[in-house]
Order: C-alpha cells, then structure tokens, then sequence
C-alpha cells in the first residue's frame, strides 16, 4: 500500500518570520518528493527476487527506503510542530524539561546551539522522548536515519538546507530563531504526553490497590496546583517534580514508592519513570488525587501534613 500524504495542517503564510513560499516548496519537494521516492522504492522492492538480486542492489535499496521514510515521518512532525506563537506554558511539559535539563531555558539554550551547530549541513534536531532512560534527550541526526533507539520525538527541526535556504540563504542561525518562534506546543505536549502513557503502562496502580502500610506515598502534583490545593493523601509528603534528582535520595530504598499527581495523567507517569531509571521501584497512581478523593479514601487538610 503506498503512503498518503499528510495535508498541510498550518497555514503557511501566518508564520512569522518564515516565508509562505518557502513552506509550499519545503511541502511540494521535499516532503511530498520523500513520499513519491518510497512509494517507488516500495514498489521495486515488492517485485525483487531476493535470492538472486545482488547484495549492493538489496543494500541500497533498503537503505535508500529507509532515509525516505524517515524523511517522510520527520517532515509530517516538523510542518505539525510549527504553527504557534513559540510560548511554552506551563505544564508537565515544562516541568519535564525543567528536570532533564536544569530549566526550559537550558533546554532551549542546548537544542538550538545543537541545531545551529549544523547549519550548512543537513539533518534533524530532535527533541525525543527516551523511555530507555526514562527523560528527555536532545538528538543530534545526521541524516533522517540517526534516530535514537526506541525513543519518540517530541519536536522535530528540520536543518536541511532547503528549510530555509530560500528565506535565509546561509544565515542557518537566524531560522533557528525564527523556528523557535513559530513552535505550537499544543501539538507537541500531546505528543509527549503520548510516549509517556505509552511508556508507563505497566507501573500504575489503581488507589484501591495501594497498600498504605509499606508505600511512600509522594504528592507530585506541580507546585502552581500543590500551592492551591486545601487536602493532599493522608501519609504522603510533597515532592516538586520538576526536581527529582535534588529528592531521590531521600526515599527509602527499602519501601516501594507510589506517586500521585493531580489526574494521573503525564506529570504522575513521567515522575514514576524517572524514579525508575534511577533505580527506585516507582508506580503512578491511576487517576490521580481526584481519583482516590473519588472513592473516598483518606485525605487530610495540608497544613496538618
Ligand atoms: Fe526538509
């Protein structure tokens, strides 16, 4: 079956900063040349006599129908990652790049100096989710076939020449820029909060099924949502988890660890994995505080935790 064409989701001529001319070309060659070279790959492949063709034909053509491929998944994520104002709000997005990297800044200072160091080259810089360690790594991709074993990407920067060469000539840095400044992260949180479910689907425990005798009980809620609440789990002690590395010494190694946010969705499942690359026998709790106030288990006014 040939590959479809993703539609272009954005509206090219309301970037800013970037060129509606240079979109439609990036779109109509590029993207769509990546899916058209695949398709004709595919279609040599599907017809090949594989125990007699030469081991240099099988070589490049797998090779080559990988590099399409990958250009053709790449793109279709660089063309929905644009379209925003560039603003990164606060959310388990945020605070997942606070931890695994320091701050959003330093994030954002590592993954553009990464991009910028390949202008006048050609490949990606990723920004992938790493369930392998649990965190966010910022990729390096020489080519469209350097990816990250295992790993989701998160956000996707195309620094192929024809990315901006139109609107920028050699001036790599200044599209740089001007990409961080056209990012819609209400498409790539959803994105990240994906890899994280995905990743996490074996180490949440329903609130019914904690056993309050052995478990640390850890309120991961974020700060903004903890400084607001009036209740939290009777037993459990806050912890930032924007901040992991500066309170994972202070579990005990001996008792399991159930943390809880506030739905149990990426901030609670993010925080569990982190735990457990760092060797800590760490759940999530399904659902969250609000699932466990649901049934009505024990909650205790905060000031009195
Ligand atoms: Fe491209």
């Amino acid at each position: 079956m040939d590959i479809q064409l993703k539609p272009l989701s954005l509206d090219p001529a309301k970037l800013d900063g970037l060129s509606e001319q240079l979109l439609r070309s990036h779109y109509d060659n590029n993207y769509t040349g990546a899916a058209k070279r695949l398709n004709a790959i595919r279609g040599q492949l599907s017809q090949l006599a594989w125990d007699t063709t030469p081991v240099f034909t099988i070589n490049g053509l797998k090779r080559e129908e990988l590099i399409a491929a990958n250009s053709v998944y790449l793109h279709e994520l660089y063309f929905e990652n644009l379209g925003g104002d560039g603003v990164l709000p606060s959310n388990g997005l945020s605070i997942a790049l606070t931890r695994d990297f320091g701050s959003v800044e330093r994030w954002r200072s590592e993954f553009t100096a990464l991009a910028k160091a390949m202008g006048g080259g050609s490949g990606w810089a990723i920004l992938n989710w790493s369930p392998r360690e649990g965190r966010l790594v910022n990729q390096w991709a020489a080519d469209h076939t350097h990816l990250l074993a295992g790993a989701t990407p998160i956000l996707a920067l195309d620094m192929y020449e024809h990315a901006y060469h139109l609107d920028f000539g050699a001036k790599a840095a200044a599209y740089v820029d001007a990409f961080m400044r056209n990012i819609n992260w209400n498409t790539v949180y959803p994105r990240y909060g994906a890899a994280v479910k995905a990743s996490a689907l074996s180490f949440g425990v329903e609130p019914s099924a904690v056993n309050q005798a052995t478990a640390q009980l850890i309120d991961v809620r974020r700060a903004e949502t903890f400084a607001d609440a009036n209740d939290m789990i009777t037993g459990a002690r806050y912890a930032d988890p924007a901040d992991v590395s500066g309170w994972v010494g202070t579990l005990d190694p001996e008792r399991p660890v159930v943390v809880y946010c506030l739905h149990g969705l990426d901030i609670g499942r993010s925080t569990a994995l982190s735990l457990r690359a760092r060797g800590v026998s760490a759940q999530f709790m399904e659902g969250g505080i609000e699932a466990w106030r649901a049934v009505q288990l024990p909650l205790v006014p905060k000031a009195a935790a």
